[in-house]
C-alpha cells in the first residue's frame, strides 16, 4: 500500500488515463478525488472504485475556471484536512491543418491543457507548502516532446507543461524538498481521446504501441509513491519507441 493514508486529486478523472490512475492510487490505499465536469461519470467511476475496495470521493469542476477551482481546492482542504497528491489530468485534442485552424481552437487546447495546470496548480500549492509535503504529475505527452503533425496547438500546449513542470519543480525545491513535481509523457493510449482521434491511424503506421490506462496509473503510482524519492521536475516518457 504505497500511497496509505494519502489524498490525491485528479482532474479529467471521469474515464480514459484519469480514471485509470485514480484506480491504481485507490488500490494502493490512497483516498482519491475524483474531479471532472460531468458529475454522472465521476460517480459511476467512484462507485467501481468502491466497488472494489477502495476510497473514492466526487468534487465535479471545470478547470478552466479560476473561481470552481478555487472552491475546489478550498472544499478539499474542509472536507479532507490535507491534499497530499494532486495529478493534473484533463486535457483535450483537436487536430487539422495549422492554416485552418480556428484561433479559438488554439486558445481553447491552450486553455484546457496549459493554463487549467497553471489554476489547479496555483490554488493547491500554497496547502502543500503548508504542510511540507507534496507530490504533483502533470500529464504532459509525447507531443510535447516532439511536435505531432496536424496537431500544432496541442504539441505546443504539453511542451508548455513541460517546461511548467521543470520551471515550478525547481522553484519549489528551493522552498521543500518534500514537494516534487514531475511529468508524463504518454505515448498513445486506448482512450476516448485516441481513438477518436484523426491522427490515429498516422501514429499507428509509424509504429506506436496503444498502452493502457492501468500503465499509466502504475507509473503516476511511482511518481505519487515514495520510490521516486530522488525524481523532481523530470519527464517520465512512457512510450515503446523515439519517433513519430
Ligand atoms: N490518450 C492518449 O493517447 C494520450 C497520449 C498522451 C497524453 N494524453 C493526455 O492524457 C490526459 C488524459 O487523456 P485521455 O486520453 O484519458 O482523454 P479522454 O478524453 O478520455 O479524457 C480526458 C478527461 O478530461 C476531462 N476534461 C476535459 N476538459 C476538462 C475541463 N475543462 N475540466 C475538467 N475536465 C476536463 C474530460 O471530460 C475527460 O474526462 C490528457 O491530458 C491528454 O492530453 C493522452
Amino acid at each position: 500500500m504505497l500511497l496509505d493514508n494519502k489524498t490525491a486529486l485528479i482532474t479529467g478523472a471521469g474515464r480514459g488515463i484519469g480514471k485509470g490512475i485514480a484506480k491504481v492510487f485507490a488500490k494502493n490505499g490512497a483516498l482519491v478525488i475524483l474531479s471532472g465536469r460531468t458529475k454522472a461519470t465521476l460517480d459511476e467511476a467512484a462507485e467501481e472504485i468502491r466497488a472494489e475496495g477502495g476510497k473514492a470521493e466526487c468534487i465535479p469542476c471545470d478547470v478552466t475556471d479560476e473561481a470552481k477551482v478555487r472552491e475546489m481546492t478550498e472544499e478539499i482542504i474542509a472536507r479532507f484536512g490535507r491534499l497530499d497528491i494532486l495529478v493534473n489530468n484533463a486535457g483535450i485534442s483537436r487536430e487539422m491543418p495549422f492554416t485552418e485552424m480556428p484561433i479559438e481552437v488554439f486558445d481553447e487546447i491552450m486553455t484546457t491543457n496549459m493554463r487549467s495546470v497553471m489554476l489547479v496548480t496555483k490554488a493547491v500549492l500554497p496547502h502543500m507548502i503548508e504542510q511540507s509535503y507534496g507530490r504533483i504529475i502533470n500529464i504532459a505527452s509525447a507531443a510535447g516532446l516532439r511536435g505531432l503533425p496536424g496537431s500544432t496547438a496541442y504539441s505546443a500546449s504539453k511542451a508548455a507543461v513541460i517546461c511548467f513542470t521543470q520551471s515550478l519543480g525547481d522553484e519549489v525545491r528551493k522552498v521543500c524538498r518534500d514537494i516534487r513535481i514531475n511529468a508524463i509523457c504518454p505515448g498513445p493510449v486506448d482512450t476516448e481521446m485516441f481513438q477518436k482521434s484523426e491522427r490515429r491511424e498516422f501514429i499507428l503506421a509509424a509504429g506506436g504501441d496503444v498502452n493502457s490506462c492501468e500503465t499509466m496509473g502504475e507509473a503516476a503510482l511511482f511518481l505519487a509513491s515514495d520510490m521516486s524519492g530522488c525524481m523532481n521536475s523530470q519527464v517520465l516518457n512512457l512510450r515503446g519507441f523515439n519517433r513519430w
